[in-house]
């Protein structure tokens, strides 16, 4: 299907929240701190109150009231400590943007600096042992000896690989336009992932019932889950708005999103591998070292991936968090999943070349028939399948195994491949179906986050109805709509499509009204282990001369269920692929160690991957039937194209050049420095 929003789109008709027309509206434009850590002394606000258009200034020096337990990272102004660089201190609200912008320059600030700490170390001696995972698995696991295991292996590895801190950029930067009503009720537009979760936030952030406060979010120019969860900028708007009596809009510049909308933990990742003379795993460790803030505990869940992948007697994973001065990690497309899997993945070929193995056939000779950490049952798997038409679709049965030895003038060619999994969830959702003019209205309080989730929705209503689905019209993006999920952890279309799919069987029975609620059904799903898995094929050149790797061609086998739609599950996955790209070879923000805070903040310096960067992309996917998943059978497909693929880069880098680059990302200097 085409998207059923395209038109409105590409006509610049569809409406993103800083575009909503308010009669009266102000602007809000945020101070943020100069120090990583200390304390704000003074806030002289009356330059900038002096200045032209200003109606107030919010700041530290007279706190807004909220509520007592919110969130410390959207407690804004409420005090004079400064937890990292970029804290938001301060705002000036004016009749115009440049006003704004103006005054917030004009805000003068006295700290009291404290000695700061940004940089994560595996034996930094803070590094403590969290409770549990995000977002709820436990921080370590073991069964088995591994010491035993390494110590009887035939082959082992230690390896130990280091990924580097990772922004999201979404097209849409951060938004907000905050509208207090005359009766106290609050509608916000916010550029969010979902629209019932950041009224829950929002109405917990000002004290307020849920009910008293409306978000809008129907149209979202991406967030890759730096828009999952309520960000600064929304409580912002709504604090600005009740403070000047006007509704306010915030709209943050790229340059602020680095710092108040999230990031991905660098990771430091040691492996060690153990296995037999056959290439049978005999133990495997995972050990994963992250940072979170000072304010709020997030830990990735790194090393979770290992729990899902293979079968060996002797598992270890483990999580070490270090709290610095630095803002709060949080989602960014596959939080675990992406950088565990490159180091895990890499690691597996890095065992693959210490056995003499073809790192296919390692991967195929540790299949396990159950979830090893779990010992649960898969629901459906097929890895194995992927890897094998993937090698079959590559070529890979043509492969000289041995590293650095292919050259095509400067240039030295190789390939790589790496697993990819992601774990396929659904949430409780509520849906309503009614009858419309003889067309069917679905309404869900769900996003579309650019993934075509209305196109999907809309398909599965039509599918469900037996209708046309220019029948169907999926109205979403609303928290005035029945209570849906985020959009976020690949699970939107398997949440909301549940609840569409019995709202449609209640409408059919009663031919006008259908509403549903999958929270018992969903509660009565049996255990099973259901994860979504891939395989990823990459072929690179790398420059002798600069360094240079250029992808040539990428390819990612997946086992994904029913897919509800190909062509939307072609732009999610290689979409995912292509990130996973920019991650191998160029993503990276790095941290400023001398006063906190990241030296890269725009797209200039934060290099992201363009079609020019790959050749030739490919997704594809094998048929999967598996009905104990939800009512379409699907498993989500939003993050696992990013999983693996940076590790299947990496190993093709390795197969071309000889060199194993084992510090993300793989940029033309680290292919250079062994020479010198
Ligand atoms: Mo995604 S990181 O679950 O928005």
């Amino acid at each position: 299907m085409n998207r059923v929003e395209g038109r409105v789109k590409v006509t610049g008709l569809a409406t993103y929240a800083a575009e909503y027309p308010v009669e009266g509206v102000t602007y809000a434009y945020p101070v943020q701190s100069r120090i990583a850590k200390g304390r704000v002394t003074h806030v002289d606000v009356s330059r900038a109150l002096a200045m032209p258009g200003v109606l107030g200034v919010l700041s530290v020096e007279d706190p807004p009231e909220l509520a007592d337990d919110a969130d410390a990272e959207l407690a804004l102004f409420q005090s004079r400590d400064v937890a990292y660089r970029g804290q938001l201190i301060a705002a000036a609200v004016a009749g115009t943007y440049e006003e704004a912008r103006a005054a917030a320059d004009a805000v003068r600030v006295a700290y009291e600096p404290a000695d700061h700490d940004v940089g994560l170390r595996a034996d930094h001696p803070g590094l403590y042992r969290p409770e549990v995972v995000n977002p709820d698995y436990p921080a370590d696991t073991e069964q088995g000896d591994v010491e035993a295991g390494l110590a009887e292996a035939a082959t082992t590895i230690d390896v130990t690989y280091t990924t580097p801190v990772l922004h999201n950029n979404p097209m849409e930067p951060h938004a907000a336009l905050a509208v207090w009503a005359g009766d106290g009720r609050l509608l916000v537009y916010d550029s969010a992932q979902g629209a019932s979760i950041d009224q829950d936030t929002i109405a917990k952030t000002f004290g307020l019932p849920p009910n008293r406060v409306r978000v809008v979010s129907r149209h979202v120019g991406g967030g890759f889950g730096s828009k999952g969860t309520t960000r600064p900028h929304a409580v912002l708007a709504a604090l600005a708005a009740r403070a000047v009596g006007r509704p306010v809009k915030v709209a943050l510049t790229r340059q602020q999103m680095f710092d108040v909308t999230g990031y991905r933990t660098p990771t430091i990742q040691r492996l060690r591998l153990g296995a037999d003379a056959d290439g049978r795993l005999t133990a495997l460790e995972h050990v994963a070292y992250e940072q979170s803030s000072t304010l709020v505990e997030f830990a990735e869940q790194t090393a979770t991936p290992a729990r899902v992948m293979y079968a060996v007697p002797a598992l270890r994973t483990a999580h070490r968090l270090v709290r610095l001065d630095v803002a709060t990690p949080s989602w960014m497309r596959a939080p675990g999943e992406c950088p565990g899997m490159y180091a895990l993945e890499s690691a597996m070929d890095e065992l693959a070349y210490a056995a003499g193995l073809d790192p296919v056939e390692l991967r195929v000779r540790n299949e396990p028939e159950t979830e090893p950490e779990s010992g649960l049952p898969f629901s459906s798997r097929n890895l194995v399948a992927c890897l094998r038409e993937g090698a079959r679709r590559f070529g890979w049965d043509r492969r000289d195994p041995a590293p650095g030895v292919r050259r095509k003038g400067e240039w030295l060619v190789g390939t790589g491949v790496a697993a990819s999994t992601y774990p396929a969830r659904r949430m409780p959702s509520q849906a309503l179906a009614t009858v419309q003019d003889g067309d069917f209205l679905i309404q869900v309080a769900a996003t579309d986050i650019g993934t075509g989730a209305r196109t999907a929705l809309t398909r599965i209503a039509a599918e469900r109805l037996g209708v046309a689905p220019d029948r169907v019209h999926v109205e979403l993006g609303d928290s005035d709509l029945p209570a849906a999920p985020v959009a976020g952890g690949s699970m939107g279309t398997a949440s909301w499509g549940s609840a569409i799919v019995r709202a449609c069987e209640e409408l059919m029975k009663d031919g006008k009204e259908g509403r549903a609620d999958t929270t018992g059904e969903i509660a009565a799903d049996t255990r099973l282990a259901r994860h979504a898995f891939g395989a990823q094929f990459a072929e690179v050149r790398v420059s002798e001369v600069t360094g240079e790797v250029r992808v040539s061609r990428l390819l990612g086998v997946f086992a994904a269920g029913h897919i509800v739609d190909a062509e939307l599950a072609r732009s999610q996955f290689i979409g995912g692929m292509t990130m996973g790209l920019g991650m191998a070879l160029m993503e990276e923000t790095q941290t400023d160690e001398e006063f906190g805070g990241f030296l890269r903040r725009d797209l200039a310096q934060y290099h992201v991957p363009a079609c020019a960067d790959v050749e030739s992309i490919e997704a594809v996917w094998l048929e999967e039937q598996d009905e104990r998943l939800n009512p379409m059978g699907s498993k989500g497909i939003g993050e696992i194209g990013i999983v693996g693929t940076a590790a299947a880069i990496g190993n093709a880098v390795h197969h071309a050049t000889g060199h194993r680059v084992r510090d993300l990302p793989i940029t033309p200097a680290k292919i250079l420095m062994p020479r010198f």
